[in-house]
């Protein structure tokens, strides 16, 4: 497996290991369990140009190709998957549609920033009333001179406490539902942006959930991002690159486990010998390996695919689809090698099972990416 990579791509890899192991290993379990934003990795990832991996040089980022990118994701997830969100809603959610939409202003003003990881941003779509049917949001944005004033409440909003910048699409012609969305570069230090309600979760406990809401918060029209009304098309777009990213988080979150699975199997004894020994460990360690190196195939193609900028729209749902539910599976096997000690919070791989649960439902839940593949295989 692999054997497709670069020698420069595996460096990278190298490299992203040898900071995980040093910088992010040790301390992820203590703060995941605490609740605690990885503040100081966040500006060693900026530091290291991963929270701007394939923006080009100019605009402040690395300028890597795509694959490269998501193989430090999975890199980033396989120790700690809260981290990993955090840089995957940067690079894809933000600074990829400010770079592909944005104006020349919008790019030095935002995204050269952002790239850096000198700022870090949001992607405001989901609302209480709208989730798998993004097309249905209610916040509003209305035109008030040089100005639009929005009003609305945006719902799990990843990083949504922490950001400085939120693309936000509220709907700027009503008489045209989702065709009557717009997006906007929005700050979040703007008067009426306000931070409300913080989630709870079962799993990536290091990353921020937020509810957003707005209250005649103004945005000046030179923030609007793209043209007017064609925000769900830009939320759309920016999806199927987020989608691979997350893909690379549940096969990194799997990976982690898997070697979790083996060092253990190798070590515990029972019944007089490993239980590495025992064929039933065998069996269940075999099909992990296998289904993680399917999704990590599907992921790559779909990196690949989009580097060349071919449409991607079906290979994106298709390697997050896949990855996701495999990661579930992978996860519940890891504890189930574990015993009783994969229950007990002492042992990563509980902290594993109940991160790769969110892969099958933020991005689009794993009933809407069938929804996008079979779209695509039907329409004539
Ligand atoms: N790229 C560009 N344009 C696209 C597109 C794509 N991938 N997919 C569709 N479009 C276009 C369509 O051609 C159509 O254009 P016209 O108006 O010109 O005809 C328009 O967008 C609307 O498309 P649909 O009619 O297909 O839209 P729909 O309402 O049926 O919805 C959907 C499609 C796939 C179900 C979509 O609503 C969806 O993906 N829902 C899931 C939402 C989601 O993933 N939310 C994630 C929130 S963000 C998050 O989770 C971040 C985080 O915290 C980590």
């Amino acid at each position: 497996m692999n054997t497709h990579l670069t020698q420069e791509q595996k460096m990278v890899v190298q490299m992203i290991r040898s900071f995980t192991e040093k910088e992010v290993a040790p301390h992820a379990s203590v703060m995941d369990h605490a609740g605690e934003f990885p503040e100081v990795l966040v500006k060693q990832l900026g530091k290291m140009g991963l929270m701007g991996a394939f923006i080009p040089p100019e605009y402040g980022g690395s300028g890597m190709d795509l694959l490269t990118y998501i193989l430090t994701m999975e890199e980033i997830s396989k120790v700690w998957a809260s981290l990993g969100v955090i840089m995957t809603v940067n690079n894809s959610l933000v600074c990829d549609p400010i770079f592909r939409f944005g104006t020349e202003d919008q790019k030095k003003r935002f995204l050269v920033p952002l790239a850096k990881g000198d700022t870090l941003g949001c992607y405001a779509l989901t609302e209480p009333a709208a989730g798998s049917d993004a097309g249905a949001i209610a916040t509003r944005a209305r035109a008030d001179g040089d100005t639009y004033l929005l009003n609305g409440t945006k719902r799990f909003i990843t990083n949504g406490k922490h950001a400085n910048v939120a693309i936000v699409y509220a709907v700027t012609d009503s008489s045209r539902g989702k065709q009557g969305i717009s997006a906007f570069i929005v700050e979040t230090a703007s008067p009426g942006f306000i931070i409300g309600k913080l989630e709870e979760k079962l799993g990536l406990c290091g990353s921020d959930t937020a509810e957003l809401i707005f209250e005649d918060c103004r945005v000046p029209k030179e923030n609007l991002l793209g043209e007017e009304n064609e925000g769900f098309k830009i939320a759309l777009a920016t999806l199927d690159g987020g989608r691979i990213g997350i893909a690379a988080q549940a096969v990194g979150i799997a990976q982690g486990c898997l070697e979790a699975a083996i060092a253990y199997a190798r070590e515990r004894r029972q019944f007089g010998k490993p239980i590495a020994a025992f064929q039933s460990v065998q069996w269940m360690l075999a099909d992990m390996k296998t289904e993680i190196d399917a999704a990590r195939l599907l992921t790559h193609r779909a990196a690949w695919t989009r580097q060349k900028g071919e449409a991607v729209t079906k290979m994106a749902a298709q390697a997050k689809l896949y990855a996701s539910e495999m990661a579930n599976r992978v996860a519940y096997k890891g504890i189930q090698i574990f015993g009783g000690y994969g229950y007990i919070k002492e042992f990563p791989v509980e902290r594993f099972f109940r991160d790769a649960r969110i892969t099958t439902l933020y991005e689009g839940t794993s009933e809407i990416q069938r929804m996008v593949i079979a779209r695509h295989l039907l329409q004539s």
